[in-house]
């Protein structure tokens, strides 16, 4: 039988939070990123109202997911609170993966990441993907970059930073452009749960190149 969105509402949920995250959220002043914000929610409304496909796929968990009931606890009081809420209902689903062929022995413990739109499913979609990326408190994500996709991160738990700039709170939105190395640390004490939103040409997010910009330092 097939399924679609309107048949499983707790994602459509999910997908009107992030849409209203990206419609309400403060641009800071910026057109770059004002433009990028518009750009997410307009595909995101046009997938929506498409009615996509369910297909499931096989739920995973990663060492990194012993972290994700304090990351939830965290992003319920919150910004993104409305969003951690629905999140609950949708845990069971998810399935955590690495991307990379070789992941440091050190960050697999230590990172993961879900999709929950796209190419891969669960909900169906081109041109747009939409996940989640959790990191245990202490992870150096290394730097790497992503050719011809837009890519913004949205804060729900947890301090971060990247490329060594600012610290960032949740309810924080950093955009990396096409190309653009970035670097991300976390602070020692809790567990970062980002969202995230990739925008590119299809035959692009179908098959994404997960490469560090170059090997992390030291391989442990
Ligand atoms: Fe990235």
């Amino acid at each position: 039988m097939e399924i679609r969105l309107s048949d499983v509402p707790d994602w459509g949920y999910v997908f009107q939070e992030i849409d209203q995250v990206y419609r309400l959220g403060s641009a800071g002043g910026s057109t770059i990123i004002r433009s990028h914000q518009r750009r997410v929610r307009e595909t995101i409304s046009k997938i929506v109202k498409s009615n996509p496909y369910y297909t499931p796929r096989q739920p995973e968990n990663k060492p990194v997911s012993a972290h994700w009931g304090r990351a939830l606890d965290l992003a319920d009081s919150g910004p993104l609170a409305n969003l951690s809420r629905v999140l609950y209902r949708v845990e069971s689903q998810l399935t955590w993966e690495y991307g990379y062929q070789k992941v440091p022995r050190e960050l697999a413990k230590r990172y993961a990441y879900c999709e929950m739109m796209g190419p891969q499913g669960p909900i169906q979609a081109e041109g747009l993907i939409l996940g989640l990326v959790l990191f245990a408190p202490g992870t150096t994500y290394p730097q790497h970059r992503h050719d011809e996709i837009e890519e913004s991160y949205i804060s729900l738990a947890g301090a971060w930073s990247e490329n060594d700039n600012a610290v960032y709170a949740p309810g924080s939105l950093i955009l990396n452009r096409s190309t653009q190395h970035h670097r991300i640390t976390v602070g020692i004490r809790e567990p970062c749960l980002l969202a995230y939103a990739w925008i590119g040409p299809p035959e692009r997010l179908t098959a994404p190149e997960f490469r560090f910009s170059k090997l992390p330092r030291r391989q442990i």
